[in-house]
């Protein structure tokens, strides 16, 4: 007898296309992958899993590093893991702020006991390279720390000035990829990145609940002349090497089947190939750019600055942007993401992350799109998906 007679039914999630900020579309054999039987986190088959997981995310992040892994938790995990991996209280962090996520490194930053400064640029457009250095000379900081693709404007931001400006003062550079791994070509070592994080769930299209993370030779040197302990222990690397080293030293227990899940999603990465990867996320973003605009609708940011995987664009004047949501996820189970922070209620973000970059879903969204604007009394001039389809061949 159910001592529980009013027990909810077993959950069935609506169909979805998600082209939002993320989480983004889940590949089938990436499901199928997780619903595999959970076997021990020291069974010795799981060990050679974790091997080949760090071995393909050194492939898909373009590095040589020996610290290379997966950080249980969320990106805010392994943005926190690299932030007070490196940091000591009362060293000085430079963080590039011209969206949410920037402004959430310099948070974590000075929970950890860092004295913060942060370069700001305008929300929507790149960081100001001269402001970065200017304040880098003025007082040299340990850490730079900035966001490579800012998933809150749809910015994407080159690394190559800012290792320079990191070389010039001996500092430590440490980028954001949470919306740029598995959409991008990284290149850790080319670019000169001394730490790197990122999430399962957008461009490498696992679920949300794994963080990538990558530290070069010269930030693990950091980590060791440490005077203080890292400030937290489920975050501290040099335990957490331990366990996905060759010592295989208990921690916390791994999430096996999240780990099953990134496994698959990075054999699917490798498979097409980081350039092949680029190149479709490009030429999605390209069909979609050009579809909006056809649609009468302006983008945020301008062309060189624009982060493929995800764009942001302006909500026309009189149109209810929650409602234009609303109707693209009940008539036709489309999900795209609204404005944070000073673009609330200004911008929609779209996102064509991963699997959830094909064309059929750059048409299901204008076509959404130009659905609930018409709806709202908002002419969509002419044939978005006319003028998408000739951008794409053009890329
Ligand atoms: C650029 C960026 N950094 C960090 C995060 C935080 O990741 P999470 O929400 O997985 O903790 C996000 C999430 O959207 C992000 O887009």
């Amino acid at each position: 007898m159910n001592d529980h007679p009013n027990l909810p039914p077993r959950f069935e999630p609506p169909r979805r296309a998600l082209l939002g900020p993320g989480p983004s579309d889940v590949a089938p054999s990436v499901l199928t992958a997780m619903a595999s039987p959970t076997i021990g986190h020291l069974d010795p088959a799981f060990l050679r899993l974790m091997d080949e997981t760090r071995q393909m995310l050194r492939a898909v992040f373009g590095t040589d590093n020996a610290m290379t892994l997966p950080i249980s938790g969320t990106g805010s995990a392994g943005m926190e893991t690299c932030l007070v991996d490196l940091i000591e209280p009362g060293d000085r962090v430079l963080v590039g702020a011209h969206g949410v996520f920037g402004g959430r490194m310099a948070e974590v930053a000075r929970r950890a006991g860092a004295r913060v400064e942060a370069a700001e640029s305008p929300w929507g457009e790149e960081l100001d390279v001269d402001l970065v250095r200017r304040m880098a000379k003025a007082q040299p900081p340990k850490v730079i720390a900035l966001v490579h693709a800012e998933t809150s404007t749809g910015v994407l931001t080159p690394l190559g000035p800012f290792r320079a400006i990191a070389d010039e003062v001996g500092a430590l550079l440490v980028v954001d990829m949470v919306t740029s791994l598995g959409g991008l070509a990284v290149e850790l070592d080319r670019n000169g990145v001394d730490a790197a994080y990122s999430g399962t769930q957008k461009c490498l299209s696992c679920p949300p609940g794994l963080a990538p993370i990558s530290l070069s030779p010269r930030a693990v040197a950091a980590l060791d002349a440490r005077k203080t302990p890292v400030g937290s222990w489920y975050l501290d690397l040099s335990l957490i090497r331990g366990y996905w080293g060759s010592e295989r030293a208990y921690h916390h227990t791994a999430p096996i089947n999240m780990l099953y899940a990134l496994h698959e999603a990075l054999r699917l990465v490798l498979t097409e190939g980081i350039t092949a990867r680029e190149a479709r996320h490009r030429a999605l973003a390209e069909a979609l750019w050009a579809g909006l605009e056809a649609l009468g609708l302006e983008l945020l940011v301008a062309p060189a600055a624009r982060l493929p995987p995800l764009t942001t664009v302006k909500v026309p004047d009189g149109v209810d942007e929650a409602q234009v949501r609303r109707a693209l996820l009940s008539d036709f189970g489309v999900e795209i993401g609204g404005g944070l922070g000073p673009l609330k209620g200004r911008v929609w973000r779209i996102g064509l992350m991963g699997h959830a970059a094909r064309w059929e879903n750059v048409a299901l969204c204008l076509s959404a799109l130009s659905s609930a604007l018409r709806r709202q009394g908002h002419a969509t001039p002419s044939d978005a998906i006319d003028a998408a389809r000739q951008a794409q061949q053009m890329t």
